[in-house]
């Protein structure tokens, strides 16, 4: 199963670097993922290849045009007409794990990278399948969103993680944060690597591990934890960490979060 990404930008050169390096990178070499930016303003037909211009109705910022969008879609859509046309935006849905997992399935994704004021409403009426946003704060436009995109999505095309790693063991996968992890040295300036990880005791680890894991999730997550299909093993590590938290707030005084 293999990808293809095309991506229309106004700014081709923000993906040159970041998707060629390491997982990304070895990804698209090994041909698992197969990455094209279009720069927006090449499908312009005037002299001076204006791609924005003054909204109707007034008001502040530049708005994409229309028709350099229809046609650089267009153009794509001659290749390949199941391609699935995805503008980002802050308006769109908000992106997760389970959005990511879901998008991976597709064998074509078109990424609409809006700048200015976004860009003609009738683009999104006509050109658009999907409008997604990667959380509620504004960047300055779509190309970093749609490079967080790139990256979680090509996390579940098979191959990319290497053969002894799936995106699906990852902590969202079972909607609990990942338990900490400690090497090499045993004693950092009297900061000691917790005992357990070092008994070789292999069923007392993964007990450890799942209860760190609660009690992370617990402390910084409550509403992922709430969501969580906890085991009844999970429920009593989850009384042990409740328990041990009471001690501890009455103890130190509350300190939920970093
Ligand atoms: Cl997808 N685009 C922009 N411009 N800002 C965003 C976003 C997208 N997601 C969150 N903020």
């Amino acid at each position: 199963m293999r990808m293809k990404v095309d991506i229309l930008t106004l700014f081709p050169n923000m993906f040159s670097s970041p998707l060629r390096e390491s997982i990304l990178g070895k990804a698209i070499e090994k041909g698992l993922l197969q990455i094209q930016t279009l720069n927006v303003r090449d499908f312009t037909l005037d002299k001076h290849q204006v791609v924005d211009d003054a909204p109707y109705g007034g008001g502040q910022g530049m708005v994409m045009k229309v028709e350099p969008i229809a046609r650089a879609i267009e153009s794509v859509k001659s290749q390949n007409r199941s391609a699935w046309i995805i503008y980002l935006t802050p308006q769109g849905k908000p992106f997760d794990q389970d959005l990511a997992r879901r998008l991976s399935t597709r064998p074509h994704l078109v990424l609409l990278c809006g700048r200015y004021e976004g860009v003609d409403e009738r683009a999104r009426d006509l050109f658009v399948d999907e409008e997604i946003s990667i959380g509620d704060y504004v960047l300055t436009g779509g190309e970093l969103a749609a490079m967080v995109l790139i990256d979680a999505v090509s996390r579940f095309i098979p191959g990319v993680l290497g053969s002894d790693r799936s995106a699906e063991e990852d902590s969202f996968f079972n909607s609990l944060l990942e338990y900490p992890q400690y090497t090499r040295p045993v004693d950092f300036r009297g900061s000691r690597v917790p005992e357990v990880l070092l008994s070789g005791n292999h069923a007392a680890i993964s007990v450890w591990r799942r209860r760190e894991a609660i009690r992370r999730t617990s402390l910084r997550r409550p509403d992922l934890l709430a969501k969580a299909n906890l085991t009844e093993e999970d429920k009593r590590l989850l009384e042990e960490v409740l328990q041990s938290i009471g001690d501890h707030r009455t103890r130190n005084g509350d300190e939920r979060q970093k």
